[in-house]
């Protein structure tokens, strides 16, 4: 499933010492956005420190990016434990960008690399009045169960192949020849 991303964005892993971008976007999710991406009011301070966090091994982000601006984010996190081959999954677009289908190919991307990582199980937190990302779960056969006001959605990943496999690198490969494109033209631009 490839969707068309809007305003020329690009997908594509975040790289090391890119959590301070992780940090900058997730700061500047609205009021409303905030809630629903933690499932609760937090504050900044717990928001740096979260991003601190997801330097951590275990961690894989796909980032939307609008020129040099991270917009978008779809998050992995493996669970502390290698044997459980469980993860979490958490998504969040600023504002002008969500309904344009950025979450769907942040969570076809996640996906991808959850089942590549022999992830069985993958969850997804969000509140019980958040439609959207319940439409979006669904586009993808997720199992929602409701409890308590919040939903987790239980997606199996099938298990890696060559195939898949092949998918990610390719897509990390077209990123980073984006990516490389994309700053050449930067300095090729008159001042
Ligand atoms: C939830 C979120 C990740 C969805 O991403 P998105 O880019 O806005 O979603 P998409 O445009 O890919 O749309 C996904 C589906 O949601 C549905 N949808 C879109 N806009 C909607 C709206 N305003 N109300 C209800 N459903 C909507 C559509 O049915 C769409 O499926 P379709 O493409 O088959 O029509 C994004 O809106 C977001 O970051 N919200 C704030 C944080 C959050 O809620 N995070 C989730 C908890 S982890």
């Amino acid at each position: 499933m490839i969707e068309p991303l809007p305003d020329d964005g690009v997908v594509r892993k975040l790289w090391v010492g890119e959590t301070d971008a992780y940090r900058d976007h997730l700061l500047r999710l609205d009021a409303d956005s905030r809630v629903r991406r933690f499932g609760g009011g937090v504050s900044d301070d717990f928001i740096r420190g979260y991003a601190e966090a997801a330097r951590g091994f275990g961690t894989v982000i796909h980032g939307f990016f609008i020129g040099e601006t991270l917009r978008g984010c779809g998050e992995l996190r493996m669970s502390s434990s290698p044997f459980t081959r469980e993860a979490e999954a958490a998504f969040s677009i600023e504002k002008p960008w969500q309904s344009h289908g950025v979450g769907s190919v942040l969570l076809e991307r996640t996906l991808l690399a959850a089942r590549n990582r022999g992830v069985r199980s993958l969850c997804m937190h969000c509140l019980a009045e958040n439609e959207r990302m319940q439409q979006l779960a669904r586009k993808f056969d997720a199992d929602l169960h409701f409890d308590f006001g919040s939903v987790v959605g239980e997606v199996d990943p099938p298990r890696s192949t060559l195939m898949s496999v092949t998918r990610e690198i390719m897509a990390d490969g077209h990123a980073v020849t984006a990516a490389i494109f994309d700053a050449q033209s930067r300095l090729l631009r008159p001042a």
